[in-house]
């Protein structure tokens, strides 16, 4: 007699008894049992699993150092949103945290207090001004704040061979009072690259590729978790719908338009710019 396809989920589980890492043996049985129910619910096709392998493996053609498709995968999918949450739980205050993206760079170049990290022609001028907070409200002194963001064209410097590498992007370090201040350009929303495999799996779920407004913050302090995380414009597009799942109200802030006079470089003659200000309020290390 054949086995059913649960006599094969039992036979094949029963194989990883004796995994000797037991977190091992915990994630693969898991696995394999929650794959094996996936594929017995649908009544997966022997066609639907060459697609899929098809797909995974158009996945792993297009990565390379520059490109991770697998993480846009896992983003688009809501996987890397569920890690986040389900690892980095913050319940006393804490700034929240999210995806960090695949445009991080290692070597962000180093930044004085104030400095301008934007051109004029990348969008209207925005002054950030930030605190680093423990929970108890102290400062933090000599954080590293890693600022990263896409120009209002959409388009990050290591996408744009108009950008001078180091363009919208910059590391720099907290003062006395927790502070870090720069000049940049308002943010726009933008899409994910959408023109690899996971673009194509959008286009057929009847999806958009869009992500809703958004500076990038990572934190390093000592005795603190790094944090990770964004600061939304509250008048964007998209932040309903963000395509990486990676919106939380808590991060969402109001960019005010406020009289005052941008540096000439970024906006010359201009007497209003917008501003953004928010406290990070740092977890402390376990
Ligand atoms: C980003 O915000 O840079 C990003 C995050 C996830 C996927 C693609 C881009
Ligand atoms: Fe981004």
């Amino acid at each position: 007699m054949s086995a059913t396809p649960d006599d094969l989920t039992r036979t094949v589980l029963a194989r990883h008894e004796n995994v000797s890492d037991a977190r091992l043996a915990e994630i693969i049985r898991s696995l394999i049992a929650h794959l094996h129910a996936f594929a017995t619910e649908v009544g997966l096709t022997q066609d639907e699993w060459n697609a899929g392998i098809e797909f995974l493996t158009a996945t792993g053609h297009i990565t390379d150092a520059n490109r991770q498709e697998f993480i846009l995968l896992s983003d688009t999918l809501g996987l890397s949103m569920l890690v986040d949450l389900i690892d980095h739980r913050t319940d006393q205050g804490e700034t929240e945290s999210t995806v960090l993206g695949p445009f991080w760079v290692a070597d962000a170049p180093a930044r004085d207090n104030g400095a301008v990290i934007a051109r004029a022609q990348d969008g209207e001028p925005l002054q950030v001004s930030v605190r680093v907070l423990g929970p108890d409200g102290s400062a933090v002194d000599g954080a590293v704040v890693d600022v990263w963001q896409a120009s209002a064209q959409g388009l990050y410097d290591v996408q744009d061979p108009a950008q001078p590498k180091g363009n919208l992007r910059g590391r720099f370090r907290s003062d006395a009072d927790g502070r870090v201040e720069l000049w940049t350009v308002r943010p726009a929303p933008y899409p994910i690259p959408d023109d690899g495999p996971v673009g194509r799996m959008l286009r057929a779920l009847g999806r958009h590729p869009w992500r809703a407004a958004h500076i990038h913050f990572r934190i390093w302090a000592d005795g603190y978790e790094p944090l990770t995380t964004h600061l939304f414009d509250r008048a964007s597009d998209y932040l309903d719908s963000d395509t990486v799942f990676g919106v939380k109200e808590s991060l969402i802030r109001t960019l005010d338009r406020v009289d005052g006079t941008p540096p000439a470089e970024l906006a010359a003659g201009a007497t209003q710019h917008y501003r953004l200000t928010n406290d990070f309020v740092l977890t402390p290390a376990s």
